[in-house]
């Protein structure tokens, strides 16, 4: 049976390096949620800690009802795919993958059709009779997912399971995996540092930096409504751009950045009326919601294009504007645009993101 999985202002400390701090999460039964961040910091820790390998300094975790904090990891029924993971080097694949299920005593007939099931998925079907050592990274961590798969938790883990295989293969156990989640009816808890393919996987979605939870959310809120200047720059590729600018009260309220005076959707955010006069403040804007304009439309940042790169069906144009800051933009690949050309970028209102500078957090009303 699926099972909510709540943290309740979970610590974790080594010594006094305090790396998981006052996490406070809630997942729903049935999700598939992410813990994203970048490394070191504290995702394996915080799963570690939900399986049962790590002890809790402080907090509560329970699963449904039961807090679990002093359960054995045998007893949580969890099934974890290791970030390091290790496979029996003495056991071909098929044993390796059949491991949980034989030491349960389940009858052969059903071992075997659940190992080629899972062996089918992963793709590694014709690889059930090698041994570990004449595998490839990526097929080791396939036949390590595998384990796991077999297996029917109550909760499933994983850790960065997808690190070693390449870009296509990535692609591919991407969709397989959300397709098994269906399938498998259970809460998993997924842990990467990959924004895409958090976006990609997720039900849900917990930004992590430096020990802390930055934001909890599904991916559409995450990447529309960053909540701070880390949760959005660490979404999206190309990453957002980011320019400083200030409140012109003179102006009605406007917007200064560079030379220009930007409109804001004063609704979207409400906060900025309550700013200081001087307030420094950070325009975010994703490189997909710049337009390119041949003529000095009002509102419009004035700057000469300086990179041009093909990405395939797009190119991303990097800017120097008339300030010295710079700006990169997204534009279709049939764009005619060349290196030295002036141009005059036009900023979508309803895609920008406003920040306290000083703080970070994001002046969009929540
Ligand atoms: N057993 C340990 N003893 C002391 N410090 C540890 C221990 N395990 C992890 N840490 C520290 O805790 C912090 C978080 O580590 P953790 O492995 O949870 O990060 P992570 O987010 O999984 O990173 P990565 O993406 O690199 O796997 C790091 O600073 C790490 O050095
Ligand atoms: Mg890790």
């Amino acid at each position: 049976m699926a099972l909510d999985v709540v943290l309740s202002r979970v610590n974790k400390l080594f010594g006094s390096n305090h790396v998981v701090k006052d996490v406070d999460l809630k997942f729903p039964a049935l999700n598939f949620v992410t813990l994203l961040g970048p490394s070191g910091c504290g995702k394996t820790t915080l799963l570690r800690m939900i399986a049962g390998l790590e002890t809790v300094s402080h907090g509560d975790i329970y699963f449904g009802e039961r807090r679990i904090n002093l359960v054995r990891p045998g007893q949580r029924d969890v099934a974890m795919v290791f970030q390091n993971y290790a496979l029996y080097p003495n056991m071909n694949v098929f044993r390796n993958i059949a491991y949980s299920l034989r030491v349960r005593g389940t009858p052969r007939e059903e071992m075997e059709k659940k190992v080629r099931e899972v062996a089918e998925i992963l793709e590694i079907s014709h690889l059930l009779d090698r041994k570990p050592r004449h595998l490839s990274g990526g097929q080791r961590q396939r036949v390590a997912l595998g384990r796991a798969m077999v297996r029917n938790p109550a909760v499933f883990l994983m850790d960065e399971p997808l690190s070693n295989l390449d870009a296509k293969l990535r692609v591919n156990m991407r969709s397989e995996l959300k397709l098994f989640h269906q399938r498998l009816q259970t809460t998993t808890v997924y842990v990467t540092h990959d924004q895409l393919e958090a976006m990609t996987m997720s039900d849900l979605i917990a930004v992590m930096h430096d020990g802390k939870v930055q934001q909890f959310g599904t991916p559409a809120q995450i990447y529309n409504e960053p909540c701070n200047l880390f949760v959005a720059g660490f979404i999206g590729s190309p990453p957002m751009n980011f320019l400083p600018a200030s409140l012109d009260r003179d102006s009605g309220g406007r917007l200064r950045v560079g030379g220009a005076m930007l409109d804001v959707p004063g609704e979207t955010f409400p906060g900025l009326g309550d700013c200081p006069a001087d307030a420094k403040l950070v325009l975010g804007i994703r490189p997909q919601d710049v337009e390119l304009a041949a003529e000095a439309l009002p509102g419009s940042l004035a700057g000469e294009v300086v990179l041009v790169e093909l990405l395939g069906s797009e190119k991303l144009v990097d800017i120097r504007l008339d300030g010295g800051q710079r700006l990169v933009v997204q534009v279709r690949a049939d764009r005619d645009i060349a290196v030295g050309e002036n141009v005059r970028a036009v900023i979508s209102p309803n895609a920008m993101q406003l920040f306290d500078e000083a703080s970070g957090e994001s002046l969009r009303r929540r």
